[in-house]
């Protein structure tokens, strides 16, 4: 259930549009920090906070990759292999770190759900592969084998 923080903070990104519905996708945002992901209950809430129907806001979350319509782990890596970066290594690159993390036959989230690792289109660095997005917040560019074992290991220290 959202706590009453979330509620708050919905209702105080409703004012900030002139069609409360607007507020949809950070209200989303809201909602998968609180749960860690988009569950049926978290999109029935933000619904009910937005005058909008379950239907409507599970649309725009199984829409857009980041939202996480399934569970996840700690830290969610967008890992860029769009054409231009996968010409250039970055295929090999995720291939390599989805086998260090253990990821086998579609998994994409590793056994001690720390780390989930997915493909993503371009992230805008198209000139510096690897590129990675780290929870949607930290984009990490240049990134080499070496670079990004090390963020691997940072991370999984942080959890
Ligand atoms: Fe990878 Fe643009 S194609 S960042």
């Amino acid at each position: 259930m959202l706590s009453d923080i979330a509620k708050q903070k919905i209702q105080a990104l409703k004012l900030k549009y002139p069609d409360a519905r607007s507020a949809v996708m950070p209200s989303l945002y809201v909602a998968q920090e609180e749960y860690g992901w988009l569950p049926i209950e978290a999109i029935t809430e933000v619904a009910a906070e937005l005058n909008m129907t379950t239907t409507e806001v599970g649309s725009v979350a199984s829409f857009y990759d980041m939202y996480h319509v399934k569970p996840v782990g700690k830290h969610v890596i967008e890992f860029c292999t769009d054409l231009p970066c996968a010409l250039v290594g970055a295929d090999r690159a995720f291939e390599r770190l989805s086998e260090k993390l253990g990821l086998e036959d579609g998994q994409d989230t590793s056994a001690d759900n720390t780390i989930t690792l997915r493909h993503a289109p371009c992230l805008g660095g198209c000139d510096k592969v690897c590129v990675l997005l780290v929870d949607n917040a930290e984009q990490h560019e240049s990134m080499t084998d070496e670079k990004i074992d090390a963020l691997i290991t940072k991370l999984r220290a942080k959890s």
